[in-house]
């Protein structure tokens, strides 16, 4: 099986997770498209879906699945039970880099407003510890180097996104070679800092449960004390 198949057999398996009848909050990246995907022949099931990027929301609606207004949808006092994402890393406590595809804003902000966090990965996501994966910060553009000057004292090596600009009209830096020791606290330190806008680390509020695709089949874990 080569890798797409890996992200199809965890997208598929994550149509289990959904509530009859409720808006699922959607992330970004390719596992999660092919989520969209394998959503379309059920979009019966959902009452829409919140997007988190621009990419997500247009194959949402070439599906035939509504994309709803986060904003109105909680005005309205609707639920949002599940949450359906990818991930860059993902450790066994669940704590996860997100944001290679750079909709990390967008994600923290769609994940906070739902119910459970489904992460969907091929193994090869799966680490032992943080931080292989340079890990992206969303930053303002006027504080793109004062931001990467603070990283580089952490022990980082940021470098700036060639030719991306977030949905929010923002930079990326992707940092490499950081020692994320204690990846809660690294993810509320950078969060204080002037001019960052999201962390790539969702490891505060991380996965409730990692739906795993491997050569040997599919597995599902849940966090502990997660509402599985
Ligand atoms: C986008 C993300 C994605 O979930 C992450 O990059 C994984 O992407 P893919 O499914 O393409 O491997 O965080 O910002």
């Amino acid at each position: 099986m080569d890798r797409n198949e890996l992200k199809r057999a965890a997208a598929h398996a994550a149509l289990d997770e959904l509530v009859e009848g409720a808006i699922v909050g959607v992330g970004s990246g390719s596992t999660v498209e092919s989520f969209i995907d394998a959503l379309r022949a059920r979009r019966e099931r959902v009452a829409g879906a919140v997007s988190s990027s621009e990419r997500s929301s247009e194959r949402l609606r070439a599906a035939g699945i509504e994309v709803l207004d986060l904003n109105r949808v909680l005005a309205q006092g609707r639920d949002i039970p599940v949450y359906v994402d990818g991930a860059d890393e993902i450790d066994g406590a669940l704590r996860m880099i997100k944001g290679g595809g750079g909709a990390l804003t967008r994600e923290k902000i769609v994940a906070a407003a739902c119910g459970r966090f489904v992460c969907i990965v091929d193994a090869s996501k799966c680490v032992a510890r943080l931080g292989r994966f340079p890990l992206p910060v969303e930053v303002i553009p006027m504080a793109c180097e004062l931001v990467a000057g603070r990283l580089r004292r952490l022990g980082g090596r940021p470098a700036v996104r060639e030719g991306f600009v977030t949905d929010n009209g923002n930079l990326i830096l992707d940092v490499a070679g950081l020692q994320i020791d204690d990846p809660a606290g690294l993810e509320s330190e950078l969060n204080q800092w002037p001019g960052v806008v999201t962390v790539g680390l969702f490891a505060r509020s991380g996965a409730d449960v990692v739906i795993i695709a491997s050569p040997e089949g599919v597995e599902r874990r849940a966090a502990s004390g997660a509402r599985a």
